[in-house]
C-alpha cells in the first residue's frame, strides 16, 4: 500500500518534471528566433493544410509553379531576411526586388496570391505572406519529389523592398564560387550546404540570356562538347533576344525531378552556371559533390538541413513587420 502510494506521486513528480522541462524548451526555442514549429497552431491551425493543398491544386495545373515556390526561398530569404519583400510591388519611390533585371526569369508570383486568399478565406490577416512563401516551397519541394522538410512559422512581412540591395545580397548567374561561400557563409550555411542547395537545379530552366557568355565569343573549355552541342542547338544567337523563350533545361535527363541527377551532371561537365563547373572541381566543395551525386539520401539530408538555415535567416518576429493583408502590397498605415 505504502509503496504504491509512493510510486504514485514518484511518477506524479516524473510526469510534472518532464512537462515542465518540455514547456520549458520549447519556450527557449521559439525565443531564439522568435519562430516556432507549428506557430498558427492556437490562431489559425489549418494554415499548413490550405498551404499543402492550394500547392497541389496549383502545381496540378501547372508544374512549373513547383520551380518557383523553391526558387522563391532563395531570392526572398537570401535577400537581408525571409520577409516576404520579394513579392512587393514596386512604389511611385522604389523599384521592389521582383521588377529588377537581377529577378530575371521569377515567375507565377500571381499563383502565391491564390494561396493567399485561400488562407486568407479561413484566417484573414494572421499569416504572414513570408511564412506563405517559405511554406509553399517546402510543399513544392515534396510536390517535386524531393524531401518533406518540417519547418518553423512565425515570420512576419517587411515592409520595403528595395531593388538596390540585391548586389550586395544575391549571387549573380556569373557570380564564382568564392563569392557565392562567402555569401551563404554570411547566413550561417556551410561548404556542404550551399552544394546541397545547388541541387535545387537538378529542377527548372535557364534563358539563353544567363548562358551565351559561356558559349560566345568561345566555348568554355570545361564544357562537355556533347552538352555544348545541346546547348549551342538551344541558343543559336550570341545576343539572344531577351524577350524571346530561348533556355536549356537545367536537368536534362530528369527536368521535372528534384533528384540528385544534378550532381552527376556536374561531374560530367555538364553544368550550365559557372558555379555548377566550379563547385565540382574546387578542393573546398568536389568531395561534397561526390557524395550527393552517390547517395540521394545523403543529399536529401544536407539539403533540408541548408533549407532550414536559409529559410530562418534574420526573420521579422514579434512586433516587427507587419501580416500583410496582400502579398504584393505593404498594408496601409
Ligand atoms: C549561387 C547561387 C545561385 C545562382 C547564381 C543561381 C542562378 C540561377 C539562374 C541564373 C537561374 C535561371 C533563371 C532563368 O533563366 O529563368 C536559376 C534558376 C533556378 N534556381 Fe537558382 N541560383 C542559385 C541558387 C539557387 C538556390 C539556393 C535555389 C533554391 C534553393 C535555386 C533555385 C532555382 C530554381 C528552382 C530555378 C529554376 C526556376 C524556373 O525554372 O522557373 N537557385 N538560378
Ligand atoms: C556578370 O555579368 C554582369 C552582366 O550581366 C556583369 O556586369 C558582371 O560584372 C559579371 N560578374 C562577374 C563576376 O563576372
Amino acid at each position: 500500500m505504502g509503496s504504491s502510494k509512493t510510486l504514485f506521486f514518484f511518477s506524479l513528480f516524473c510526469f510534472l518534471a518532464v512537462a515542465l522541462t518540455s514547456a520549458l524548451v520549447e519556450e527557449t526555442e521559439e525565443n531564439t528566433l522568435g519562430l516556432a514549429m507549428n506557430y498558427y497552431k492556437d490562431t489559425c491551425p489549418q494554415a499548413e493544410e490550405i498551404i499543402r493543398e492550394q500547392v497541389k491544386l496549383l502545381y496540378k495545373r501547372h508544374k512549373n509553379t513547383a520551380f518557383s515556390w523553391l526558387r522563391n526561398i532563395f531570392h526572398d530569404c537570401a535577400v537581408e531576411s525571409c520577409d516576404a519583400s520579394l513579392l512587393l510591388d514596386s512604389t511611385r519611390r522604389e523599384l521592389s526586388e521582383k521588377e529588377t533585371d537581377r529577378s530575371f526569369g521569377l515567375r507565377n508570383f500571381r499563383y502565391l496570391d491564390t494561396i493567399k486568399e485561400a488562407v486568407e478565406r479561413e484566417c484573414p490577416e494572421v499569416v504572414s505572406c513570408a511564412d506563405i512563401l517559405v511554406l509553399s516551397g517546402r510543399e513544392g519541394i515534396v510536390a517535386l519529389g524531393g524531401p518533406y522538410i518540417p519547418l518553423k512559422t512565425g515570420r512576419r512581412d517587411g515592409r520595403r523592398s528595395r531593388a538596390d540591395i540585391l548586389e550586395k545580397y544575391l549571387p549573380d548567374h556569373n557570380e564564382s564560387i568564392s563569392v557565392v561561400l562567402e555569401r551563404f557563409g554570411a547566413m550561417g550555411i556551410d561548404a556542404s550546404g550551399v552544394v546541397a542547395l545547388l541541387g535545387a537545379h537538378s529542377v527548372g530552366r535557364t534563358h539563353c540570356v544567363k548562358l551565351v557568355h559561356r558559349l560566345y565569343p568561345e566555348v568554355a573549355p570545361e564544357l562537355n562538347p556533347s552538352h555544348v552541342e545541346h546547348m549551342l542547338h538551344k541558343c543559336p544567337d550570341a545576343i539572344p533576344d531577351p524577350k524571346a523563350v530561348q533556355y536549356v533545361r537545367n536537368d536534362r535527363g530528369t527536368p521535372m525531378i528534384l533528384d540528385n541527377n544534378y550532381y552527376k551532371n556536374i561531374l560530367d561537365n555538364k553544368g550550365l552556371l559557372i558555379v555548377d563547373h566550379q563547385i565540382a572541381t574546387d578542393k573546398r566543395t568536389k568531395n561534397f559533390v561526390k557524395k550527393m551525386a552517390k547517395s540521394q539520401d545523403y543529399w536529401f539530408s544536407e539539403f533540408s538541413r541548408a533549407i532550414t538555415i536559409l529559410t530562418e535567416n534574420n526573420p521579422l518576429t514579434g512586433t516587427q513587420g507587419e501580416i500583410r493583408k496582400q502579398c504584393n502590397v505593404a498594408n496601409k498605415h
